[in-house]
């Protein structure tokens, strides 16, 4: 059962494999964010975790903000209703139509990343007679204890004004110059998928120094400071990440207490998170295809997806839980290895698992806290049709991203 609904319900009426995704869970999980952490700060979903309208309308209308970082998400997040004023624009290379279209939506908060971008936008917000809210995106030099291409504030990447070099302290300088712009804050990430506060420790020291020279050369404070996502979620039962309310006390403790040393005011705190808010909310559903007993090795069990929906065991050597979910079974456990039908050896659902050995054909496989970054990185390899997301809420399922089909693909293949 998935909030009070069958799965193989689920799999007969939308086909497998399926993204199942508990409302409930990722509504409990945003209010559970803004309460430890909004009462005068904000947070603001990341969208790029899973975008789709239903979701962010659910986040927003609990009183979330949303993150967006290309127009395609932009789009979606006000065709879903999200008041314009409570988005948040990112992104390293946002096209010059990005810009616009989000001056004219009238977007909260540009988080700029490069100084070509702060000479175009101003122009742009000058031209449509307009202020633009801007916060400074810089790189802190903190390595975050992660896969490393989750870690984003170490020096050498292509994200944000780098603090060491002083290309920061000229940022700010060029977004104050600007009449068209209002400087609002620095903005700073440092990766994904983290466990300890001790990476976001030395990030805000080093900001709040960036924040205490901004006040000794333009007399300015920094009024927000973003610290950006990355909190951890439990993938297997190793994982062991830490409460929210634990999590956000001590982030606010450390930027209060950096702040106060400084002699500053504390600025107002604002977080993204995705991961932590949509992905334990989601199972992806498959059904079991060839079952292979590569002798006394282990069993290779495919599926009917791979990583056309989830990348991430083959991009980040990510590990995942998968559970027998159609029927209950007292058979022995057997080494598995969960495989997808892609035309590569390293298509790899769920490296290692234990499944009972009396496994066949038609059976049904569940595999755990897929709801982040598996749909929003799905991809159409091998040209498999990318599995639909079905939201469940008090046992009533809907679909909210429609499942793709073979037309859709040919409709695009116009040669
Ligand atoms: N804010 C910024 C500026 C970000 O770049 C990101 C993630 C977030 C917020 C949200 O981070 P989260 O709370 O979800 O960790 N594809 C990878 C994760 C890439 C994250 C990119 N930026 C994965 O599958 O683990």
């Amino acid at each position: 059962m998935l909030g009070g609904a069958d799965v193989r319900d689920l799999a007969g009426e939308f086909g497998t494999p399926v993204f199942v995704t508990d409302e409930e869970d990722i509504r409990g999980r945003a209010r559970e964010y803004l309460e430890a952490f909004g009462q005068e700060g904000g947070v603001f979903y990341a969208a790029k975790a899973f975008c789709s309208r239903a979701v962010l309308r659910w986040v927003h209308s609990e009183g979330l903000g949303v993150d967006v970082c290309t127009g395609g998400e932009l789009e979606v997040a006000l065709t879903a209703g999200v008041d314009p004023a409570m988005v948040t624009l990112h992104g390293n290379n946002k096209l010059p139509s990005e810009l616009r279209r989000a001056v004219a939506a009238g977007v909260g908060h540009v988080v700029v990343d490069s100084f070509e971008e702060i000479a175009r936008l101003a122009f742009y917000a000058t031209d449509a007679g307009t202020r633009v809210r801007v916060l400074v995106r810089v790189t802190t030099g903190v390595e975050a204890h992660t896969h490393e291409f989750m870690a984003t504030a170490h020096d050498d990447q292509k994200f944000g004004f780098s603090l060491a070099s002083g290309a920061a302290d000229e940022a700010v300088r060029r977004v104050l110059a600007m009449p068209s712009l209002t400087f609002a804050g620095l903005h700073s990430h440092i990766g994904s998928q983290i466990f300890d506060t001790a990476g976001f420790e030395v990030a805000a020291r080093r900001v709040i120094d960036l924040a205490a020279r901004i006040h000794a050369e333009h007399g300015v404070f920094v009024e927000e400071l973003d610290l950006g996502g990355g909190f951890g979620i439990a993938y297997t039962p190793d994982d062991d990440p830490p409460d929210v309310k634990s999590l956000t006390a001590s982030l606010r403790s450390i930027v209060a207490f950096q702040a106060s040393t400084a002699g500053l005011p504390m600025p107002r705190l604002t977080i993204e998170p995705g991961r932590a808010i949509v992905g334990p909310s989601t199972v992806t559903l498959y059904e079991v295809g060839t079952i292979k007993d590569v002798d006394g090795l282990r069993t290779y069990v495919s599926v009917d997806g791979g990583m056309s929906d989830n990348i991430r065991t083959a991009l980040y050597d990510a590990s995942y839980t998968c559970v027998l979910a159609s029927r209950s079974s007292d058979a022995p456990p057997m080494l598995s290895r969960v495989v997808g039908r892609h035309c590569e050896s390293g298509d790899i659902v769920v490296r290692d698992c234990y499944l009972p050995s009396d496994l066949a054909p038609g059976d049904l496989l569940a595999v755990a806290a897929t709801g982040a970054y598996c749909r929003s990185m799905a991809s159409n390899y091998n040209h498999l049709t990318r599995p639909g997301v079905v939201a469940v809420r008090d046992g009533v399922a809907t679909e909210i991203v429609r499942r793709e089909t073979l037309d859709d693909l040919l409709r695009l293949d116009v040669g």
